[in-house]
């Protein structure tokens, strides 16, 4: 909640900047045991080639062995989920080695000092969030796993995806480099959100076609790193801090989408408790949202240019009086919902149940955060998503 320097990195320096060693130290928690996650055969998704309806009842009798006590529908709208927390924990870890608390709970990395203190000038409780975000991500996946599993429905398993190099800067859990199932370092944001939530006329539920301003319009086109790719990344403190400041914007990216998926799938989940899953996971994915809309309005002006690709991104002022744009404004603006003849009410937007799996799955990948993926893994992502988008309430 607090703000340790003025947001502007281009007349600051470094050294200002809170000492790394009193937020990492003492901070050992007591480790919690993960259920350790089954191997998932794919079923569904190794249904081959045949006549129609042959296709359709082993299609149907794979997604029932695969689903066990819970109807097909409602094990395919928790293992989605599972899986886009794999690659959720995947990458948070990746920021919690670099920039995050170290300790038991969250093991692993042990700080890029530089970056962690280009993170820690948009707030000083900066690595603190960051490790619970991590934390929670990782509860996540290993809960709902372990729930299918309970169920006797195959988990989610993306094992066999770990093949990403990822970061080699100093901090990096070094038994990780080329492991990453997710790629930090190529990323395409879009920003849009930032004014969705302050627009009181616009729903994109009601108005897919209308085009919300971005809030960083550079990072919406070319690919940006949102962590160091190497030493050499942390030597120029302006682009570090551009680095920085990508980071601080992609988190709120992420969780936003979070905090649309889990109640766009909950509408169609037939059990109670499934249904009681979804709605307790998802406004925690909104709680980091609020919390990290909040910082990224810290974000220092600046513009810089990366020297390994020469893509240039400028972050802009975001003290301004528009109340599109204004910082201070994090609260969301109410909008219209369902109807336009009803009052406009302040909600979680878009909501809409149809095709929400595969929306997720495509705004993660034009995101960038999957480059270099394997086609095997589009193809299983896909699959679970299609899954997902295929359940129905009541099935
Ligand atoms: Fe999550
Ligand atoms: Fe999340």
């Amino acid at each position: 909640m607090k703000l340790t320097t003025k947001p502007d990195v281009n007349d600051s320096n470094k050294s200002e900047n809170l000492p790394l060693a009193d937020s990492l130290k003492g901070r050992v928690k007591s480790r919690k045991s993960y259920i350790s996650r089954r191997s998932f055969l794919g079923k569904t998704v190794a249904i081959g080639a045949g006549t129609m309806g042959a296709g359709l009842l082993t299609s149907i009798r794979a997604a029932e062995a695969a689903s066990g006590r819970l109807s097909p529908g409602d094990a395919a709208l928790l293992r989605f989920p599972a899986a886009v927390e794999l690659l959720e924990a995947d990458f948070w870890i990746q920021y919690n080695e670099l920039a995050g608390i170290q300790d038991k709970e969250v093991p692993g990395g042990s700080g890029n000092p530089d970056y962690t203190a280009a993170i820690e000038v948009l707030d000083e409780d900066m690595a603190d969030y960051i490790h619970d975000n991590t934390d929670d991500e990782i509860t996540h996946h290993t809960f709902l796993n372990a729930y299918l599993v309970s169920k006797g429905a195959a988990p989610a398993n993306l094992d066999a995806f770990r093949t990403l190099m990822g970061s080699t800067a100093t901090g990096v859990n070094t038994a990780l480099i080329g492991k990453r199932l997710t790629n930090l370092t190529q990323l395409t944001l879009d920003t849009s959100w930032w004014t969705r939530y302050r627009d009181d006329r616009h729903n994109p539920d009601l108005d897919p076609t209308f085009v919300f301003p971005q809030a960083v319009p550079s990072l919406a086109v070319n690919q940006h790193t949102a962590i160091p790719r190497t030493d050499a990344d942390t030597s120029d403190p302006n682009f570090l801090q551009a680095i920085a400041n990508t980071a601080a914007f992609h988190f709120p990216t992420i969780e936003q989408g979070g905090t649309s998926l889990y109640p766009s799938l909950a509408q169609r989940a037939t059990n109670v408790e499934v249904l009681r899953i979804l709605m307790s996971i998802g406004p925690t994915e909104t709680m980091h949202f609020q919390t990290w809309s909040d910082k990224a309005g810290n974000a220092p002006v600046l513009s810089a240019v990366d020297p390994v690709t020469g893509v240039k991104v400028t972050f802009p002022d975001f003290e301004v009086e528009n109340e599109l744009f204004d910082k201070s404004l994090i609260m969301p603006e109410p909008c219209p919902f369902l109807d336009r003849s009803l009052p406009i009410v302040s909600i979680i937007r878009p909501t809409n149940t149809v095709g929400a799996a595969m929306g997720a799955l495509t705004f993660l990948t034009d995101m960038g955060l999957f480059i270099g993926q394997s086609a095997a893994f589009f193809a299983y992502m896909t699959q679970l998503a299609d899954d997902a988008d295929h359940a129905k309430r009541g099935f």
